[in-house]
């Protein structure tokens, strides 16, 4: 008997337990209410609502504070069920599917709009609130002469933080893509605000994972911008760029990666039939390879940003064009690839990142210093062309169009390890400029430093042609065979 009430007890405990009903339609929660999460208590998994369910949850979040609300939906079949949360703009993101996701509040908070379909769904969600971070970065500022852009690289802690940063003109801000998925619920955790303010919701842009989602960048309408991020991700992190806006406007669309051994970079469509497009690349070992570009149109690359007045271009590829001028290193640490017109995808190599490089007869290349177009400290290049197949003698063509002139500095030309050929050029002693040097060899090291006295660098092309002296031994013997002929 006792058993038999306990079962009882227990079986209708369970009933209770499977889904609380929501009579209303709707359930508020705010600060003061003593619950705080949908069931309460909280269970994982979450319990499973039946067909034809709906509920509406509101959270209401005072000025200062946010919640963070961790939701899971999943559908034991495939159905159209889903959850639509509202931000306190009224933008809403729909979830079909969700293993613990992160949501955002600010104020004045947000809602969640439930709903099931034909079939069954486990549904919960649990929040917490919490203040805004207190701790600060240091700002920048972003000028239209710019040719790097404002970095805010949040590190792995745990804890938020706020930065400011100002403009010649506009604030532009555009984001990479984190490393690894699941990283991406933290991009709704960055909230952007348009202007100095970061009390003022009215004023907020969206999130970082709008900015993803939307392969766009948030512009300032006055020459300020306030970013938040209310937690950062325990590992890995979050990265921002800032730059002015008139470096920034005429671009349609962004895409951004952070590569390194263990991110490699792989490939990505640039479209830009609707304008310009571009590909934001940071790299941890200040050399990105390309090895491919198939497609249409043009593709402008930067080190650095897309300037207005590009003294930091290295070179532009007409897509389906390239198996000359390919692979390519492309040195320094932040690079823009920009697509101006056609559908182009662009693929790296992430495993030729040491200083030597294969080329063959008909390759053409450049070597730049690896901040070469911006006024900085680092200024230095290494790099070894070998021949394919190896040993094979051939005709090295060259001519440098940028040389600092100032400091230190010194530029060294090794032709088979300085055997064969050997020039070393300094600002007391500089190269002729634009003007091409060319010898024969088998292998040829460029290495450079500017032993850290500010400049803008140094940048070359080359060229690899077929070795002309035996054809012109041949050529002298015929002549002279003629000549000793006829004589
Ligand atoms: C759900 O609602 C629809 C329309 O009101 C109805 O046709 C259907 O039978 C309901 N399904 C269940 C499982 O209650
Ligand atoms: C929010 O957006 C929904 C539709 O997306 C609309 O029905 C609702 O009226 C909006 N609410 C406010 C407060 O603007
Ligand atoms: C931008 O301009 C301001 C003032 O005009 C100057 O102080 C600042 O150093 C400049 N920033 C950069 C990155 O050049
Ligand atoms: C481009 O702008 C930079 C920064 O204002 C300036 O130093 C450089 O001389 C300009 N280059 C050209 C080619 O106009
Ligand atoms: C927030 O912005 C609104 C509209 O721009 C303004 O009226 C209000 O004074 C601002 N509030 C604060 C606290 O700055
Ligand atoms: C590049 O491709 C074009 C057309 O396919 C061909 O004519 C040209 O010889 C190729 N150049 C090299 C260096 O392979
Ligand atoms: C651009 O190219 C990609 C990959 O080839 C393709 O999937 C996409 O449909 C193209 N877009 C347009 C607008 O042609
Ligand atoms: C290339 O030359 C080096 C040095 O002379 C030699 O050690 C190596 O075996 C050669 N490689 C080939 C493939 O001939």
């Amino acid at each position: 008997m006792v058993t038999t009430i306990l079962l009882l007890f227990s079986f209708l405990h369970f009933i209770s337990a499977i889904y609380p009903d929501c009579k209303s339609g709707k359930i508020i929660f705010d600060p003061s209410s003593p619950e705080t999460s949908y069931p309460a208590p909280y269970t994982y998994p979450p319990p499973v609502f039946p067909a034809n369910f709906s509920c509406e949850f509101q959270i209401i979040v005072p000025e200062g504070k946010f919640a963070r609300v961790t939701l899971s939906l999943t559908s034991p079949h495939k159905s159209q069920s889903s959850a639509v949360i509202f931000d306190q703009l009224n933008r809403s993101e729909t979830v079909f599917e969700a293993d613990s996701e992160y949501f955002f509040f600010i104020a004045n908070g947000g809602r969640i709009q439930f709903s099931t379909s034909t079939h069954g769904v486990r549904f919960g969600f649990y929040f917490s609130w919490n203040r805004y971070p207190t701790y600060t970065f240091p700002g920048g500022r972003v000028n239209v002469s710019d040719t790097q852009p404002f970095p805010a690289i949040w590190p792995t802690t745990d804890r938020g933080a706020s930065i400011s940063i100002e403009a010649e003109t506009k604030v532009s801000a555009t984001l990479l893509r984190p490393q690894s998925d699941n990283q991406l619920k933290y991009l709704r955790s960055v909230i952007f605000f348009d202007g100095p303010d970061w009390n003022n919701n009215t004023k907020s842009l969206g999130t970082g994972l709008q900015l993803f989602n939307g392969k766009t960048q948030y512009v300032s309408t006055g020459n300020s911008m306030k970013v938040l991020m209310l937690e950062s991700p325990p590992v890995q992190f979050v990265q921002l760029f800032f730059q002015d806006y008139e470096v920034t406007k005429g671009i349609k669309s962004f895409q951004g990666a952070y590569c390194n051994d263990r991110s490699p970079c792989g490939s990505f469509t640039l479209d830009a039939t609707n304008g310009p497009a571009a590909l934001q690349v940071l790299n941890a070992d200040s050399v990105t390879v390309i090895s491919d570009l198939s497609g249409t149109g043009q593709l402008e690359v930067y080190i650095g940003t897309a300037s207005r007045n590009k003294t930091n271009l290295v070179t532009t590829y007409h897509a389906g064009e390239t198996n000359s001028s390919l692979p390519q290193k492309v040195f320094g640490y932040f690079k823009t690839f920009l697509l101006t017109d056609g559908n182009a995808t662009i693929t790296f190599n992430d495993n030729l990142r040491d200083e030597n490089m294969y080329v063959s007869v008909g390759s053409t290349g450049f070597i730049s210093s690896d901040s070469y177009g911006t006024y900085a400290l680092q200024q230095r290049c290494l790099l070894r062309l070998l021949i394919s197949p190896e040993n094979t003698t051939v005709k090295f063509r060259f001519s440098i169009s940028q040389f600092n002139l100032v400091g230190n500095t010194w530029l060294n030309f090794y032709g088979d390890g300085g055997v064969t050929w050997f020039r070393t050029y300094t600002p007391s002693h500089p190269p002729k400029l634009n003007s091409y040097q060319e010898f024969s060899g088998t292998e040829f090291l460029v290495d450079c430093d500017n032993n850290y006295i500010r400049n803008k660098g140094f940048l070359m092309r080359y060229e690899i042609g077929e070795n002309s002296n035996n054809r012109i031994l041949v050529l002298l013997s015929t002549v002279l065979v003629f000549i000793m002929y006829f004589d």
